[in-house]
């Protein structure tokens, strides 16, 4: 039988393209499952999962305790800003206390990069990142992927250009490994000051105009401009950001071809992508989310089948 490689999904980066096939083949099964009139398997009756989130959520928290109850797993749900981590508690004390409640599995979203590593080297649980910071979000990438599977056919051999915030973007940086691991060609584009030093080490391609960077697609995915993570101005105003980096149906319309937007949510309307475009038959946005679904529940079972009991 077919496994993964791994223990925990702690980033794309540990994995290898039979891991995103075996992820694929088994979300699309699971697709199936939830497009049922009954939408819940029994598939992980014996499995207790907690979700962690250390940072504000709506898709993804959403999407993970949808998947974990329709594969009829139970569920407990922490937020840290009700928790007694504003009363000083450390991570993993909070984890080990969790766990100690029989918890198999931890689905966790935190503001430190690599977070989700270092509770993996601490406590006896399987571990999926949710998002750590700047750093990656999974998940999102195989989501993303797999709705480029869906909409084109196959993500080999397609160019799939990022567009907006790449240097405090986990959404960029997955979406980068898991697009290079299935043979896609991937471009970043934005501007000069939200492009990382290190970025051409990915072996991407860098542009700064958009036009050229659509004329060059098959596939745009749009990432907001993550002000939350900024301390210091990085474009002169929005109203300029808007202009040179978000798209708009007039823009789609003047390229020689139609090609598929994405949008990882949250949409920040009239900034990266105009409602005209967001809610056209060219997005795949809201797929993307239904897809999250499948591909959570794809990704729990895959990793809940080597818990050992
Ligand atoms: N795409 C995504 O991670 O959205 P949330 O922050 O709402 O989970």
């Amino acid at each position: 039988m077919s496994e993964l490689s791994v223990n925990h999904l702690l980033g794309i980066k540990y994995l290898n393209k039979k891991d995103i096939q075996l992820i694929f083949e088994t979300a699309d099964h699971f697709k199936e499952v939830i497009n049922r009139p009954i939408k819940k398997v029994p598939s992980l009756r014996d499995i207790t999962i907690a979700n962690l989130f250390f940072e504000n959520s709506t898709r993804t928290k959403l999407s993970f305790e949808l998947a974990e109850k329709r594969l009829s797993a139970d569920v407990i749900n922490f937020s840290a800003s009700q928790s007694s981590v504003k009363k000083g508690e450390t991570l993993i004390d909070t984890v080990n206390n969790i766990l100690s409640m029989k918890v198999d599995m931890v689905v966790m979203r935190h503001p430190n990069p690599g977070a989700g590593v270092f509770l993996s080297q601490h406590v006896d649980a399987s571990i999926i990142n949710a998002g750590d910071g700047a750093h990656e979000h999974p998940t999102q990438a195989l989501l993303d992927s797999y709705s480029i599977r869906e909409r084109l056919g196959d993500v080999k051999g397609k160019n799939v250009v990022i567009v907006g915030d790449i240097l405090h973007s986990r959404v960029a940086l997955s979406n980068i490994y898991a697009l290079q691991l299935q043979g896609a060609n991937v471009m970043v584009c934005g501007p000069k000051t939200l492009l990382p030093k290190y970025i051409k080490d990915l072996g991407v391609k860098v542009e700064t105009n958009l036009r050229k960077a659509l004329n060059w697609c098959d596939v745009a995915n749009m990432l907001r401009v993550q002000n939350e993570r900024m301390d210091i101005s990085y474009f002169p105003s929005t109203r300029e950001y808007t202009q040179q980096y978000g798209v708009n149906k007039a823009l789609l319309n003047s390229l020689d071809k139609d090609i598929t937007i994405m949008h990882p949510g949250p949409i920040n309307r009239g900034v990266e992508i105009t409602s005209d475009v967001a809610d056209s038959d060219q997005a795949i946005i809201l797929d993307q989310v239904q897809n999250g679904v499948a591909i959570r529940m794809a990704v729990i079972y895959l990793l809940a089948s080597k818990i050992k009991h």
